[in-house]
């Protein structure tokens, strides 16, 4: 069975379509639709098949809990136990928009969504197709990405139809996500937040709003054998190409000579890509380039990161090489990313 796509312009959104796919919601099937962040594969987030099949279609392990995004602060409160006076604030500044925050669950809310936690991720995405389809679906609309699991996260349609085609409904066309890294994740159940994940609302955001906010160890580290992130999806092997990914960084002339170099020892057999910037993307030889976009605009790159990911399959190239960036403001999600692409394989200069 092939997944139907339909194609629905932003700035005029053909409501039959909509409709059609919050039909299929109501009756406990999976749509993937767009957000601004990556796309994601919705099902009714209070009906436990719905969370199954979303699992089952991703290949994603059961006890990896899922987003509820919502169309309306008004949906907010019966998802949870309360809500605290540190998540006012940040609904106030950033809602609609990029970020999720982790709440005590109420008990509407199934253990199948929650992944047997007693908390519930909760986001109110700004894209006004995601917008239109939970509103019409009436019920908060459970979503990871819509990726198979392990793989990069889906920032386009075609991403979606090559991992799930046949497996899902439907998939809502709704263009190239803006922003292209998931959102980022702040547990707000403590009297310290937390960032469980980083994303475009940065730490520096955050803070500028809440004052103090803790850092999760596995945002930036590896955890040791037997620790568990606070994010229980940040302990899979994640947004993998099949080619090894290592990251190079330091001296950004240093970076270029070191990766020129680990390319000319690398067999001559295997095919070499670098993810490089736009300014040095002449500077490399004998390998793919693949341009995610200039040192000077991080959002081109955090928007085109998964993109080049996955390009590399389609380019079957067996080693990667990736310019590393400092990990301040949307640096830190970027490189967030790509280390556990990496699988933390990095190379300082
Ligand atoms: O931008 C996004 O957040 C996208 C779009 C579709 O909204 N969704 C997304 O979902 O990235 P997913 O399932 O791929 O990632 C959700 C992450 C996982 O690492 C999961 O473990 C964590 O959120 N998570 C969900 N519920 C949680 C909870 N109650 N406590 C801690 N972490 C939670
Ligand atoms: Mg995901």
């Amino acid at each position: 069975m092939k997944t139907h796509i339909f194609k629905v312009d932003i700035n005029n959104i053909d409501n039959n379509v909509i409709v059609k796919a919050a039909e299929i919601i109501k009756s406990g099937g999976l749509v993937a639709f767009p957000t601004e962040t990556v796309y994601g594969l919705g099902g009714d987030g209070l009906n436990p098949n719905a969370a199954k099949k979303i699992y089952s279609a991703k290949g994603r392990p059961s006890d990896n809990p899922l987003i509820l995004h919502i169309s309306d602060i008004g949906q907010l409160s019966p998802l949870v136990r309360e809500i605290p006076e540190n998540a006012l604030k940040l609904a106030k500044e950033f809602w609609p928009g990029p970020l999720t925050m982790i709440f005590k669950k109420s008990d509407i809310v199934p253990n199948e969504t929650s992944g047997g936690l007693d908390t519930v991720a909760v986001r109110f995405p700004v894209n006004k197709v995601a917008q239109a389809l939970i509103t019409a679906s009436g019920t908060p609309i459970a979503a990871p990405s819509a990726n198979t699991s392990g793989r990069p996260s889906p920032t386009r349609a075609s991403h979606v139809e090559y991992d799930l085609n046949g497996k899902i409904d439907m998939i809502i066309d709704g263009g190239a996500c803006k922003f292209g890294l998931e959102s980022t994740i702040i547990d707000v159940t403590g009297n310290i937040p937390c960032l469980l994940r980083p994303g475009s609302i940065t730490l520096e955001m955050l803070r500028s709003v809440l004052g103090e906010v803790n850092v999760d160890k596995a945002v930036v580290s590896k955890l040791d054998k037997g620790e568990l992130p606070k994010a229980p999806g940040m302990k899979y092997k994640h947004y993998s190409p099949s080619a090894d990914v290592v990251i190079v960084r330091g001296d950004r002339n240093k970076m270029v000579d070191k990766i020129n170099e680990l390319i000319s020892q690398t067999d001559k057999g295997l095919k070499v890509g670098v993810i490089a910037t736009e300014e040095n993307k002449e500077r490399y030889i004998n390998c793919e380039v693949l341009v995610a976009g200039s040192i000077k605009e991080p959002e081109t790159i955090a928007a085109n990161l998964f993109k080049m990911l996955r390009k590399c399959d389609h380019h079957h190239i067996d080693r990667v090489f990736a310019e590393g960036l400092c990990e301040d403001e949307l640096g830190l999600a970027i490189m967030n990313r790509l280390k556990k692409a990496a699988g933390y394989c990095i190379i300082e200069v």
